[in-house]
């Protein structure tokens, strides 16, 4: 039978993994949202999930700093009563003004997450609309195309740009994504704020899970 995504149903935050030896064993299929500190991962979480602060957000970069799982309320959890996805909020790279140790710790813990889980389906990637793809986004696309990791991209805070700006940012993303083989061709325009764009990212990860 296929499985509902349940974005109608209330949602609930789980667990927290400071480092790959306290990550769940595998269970439900995992969509991650990875993407530069402070670029919306979180917010978007909420706009998808439709409960505000469910994921913390922050106007300081940095926020998120353990991978943090959501999962759809109801379900016992048990090998029985698995829900039929959980959402991984991921601490953001690129944040240069933390403490060294720590951007280094939550670096390597996305690397390692992003590289070794078997149950991980699809990663988004975010990309603010207002700055496009950079260095270390490459990195992690790079990264991504070599683990061979379904991967989509996402444009978000589409709503601080003009129309005409986001349509180009639309044609030279795709391009650039285009040379990357793990990467789905397409990518998403959001904004969680305006509420644009999510509709289709729940459409899209609903195709995930059915596959
Ligand atoms: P880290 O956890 O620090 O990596 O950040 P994050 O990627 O989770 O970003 P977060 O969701 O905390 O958002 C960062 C800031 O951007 C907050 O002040 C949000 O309110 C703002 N923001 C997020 N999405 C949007 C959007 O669609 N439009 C606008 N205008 N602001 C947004
Ligand atoms: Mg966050």
């Amino acid at each position: 039978m296929a499985k509902i995504v349940p974005f109608d149903r209330t949602w609930e935050f789980v667990l927290s993994v400071p480092s790959m030896k306290f990550l769940p064993s595998e269970g439900p299929p995992e969509i991650a949202f990875a993407g530069r500190s402070n670029v919306g991962k979180s917010s978007l979480i909420n706009a998808l999930v439709n409960v505000k602060g469910l994921a913390r957000t922050s106007n300081t970069p940095g926020r998120t700093q353990q991978l943090n799982y959501f999962v759809p309320s109801g379900y016992e959890g048990t090998q029985e009563d698995l829900p039929p996805l959980s959402l991984v909020d991921m601490p953001g790279y690129g944040y240069a003004k933390a403490p060294k140790t720590e951007v280094e710790k939550w670096t390597r813990l996305v690397f390692d997450y992003l590289r070794g889980r078997a149950t991980l389906k699809r990663v988004y990637l975010l990309i603010d609309s207002r700055h496009g793809i950079k260095k270390n986004d490459e990195d992690v696309l790079k990264l991504l195309d070599t683990a061979a990791i379904s991967y989509q991209v996402i444009l978000t805070k589409s709503d601080k740009i003009k129309a005409s700006d986001l349509e180009a940012l639309i044609v030279q993303t795709t391009a650039q994504i285009g040379k990357h083989p793990a990467a789905y061709p397409e990518l998403i325009a959001t904004s969680s704020e305006k509420g644009v764009g999510i509709d289709d990212l729940r459409k899209a990860i609903a195709k995930v899970i059915r596959n």
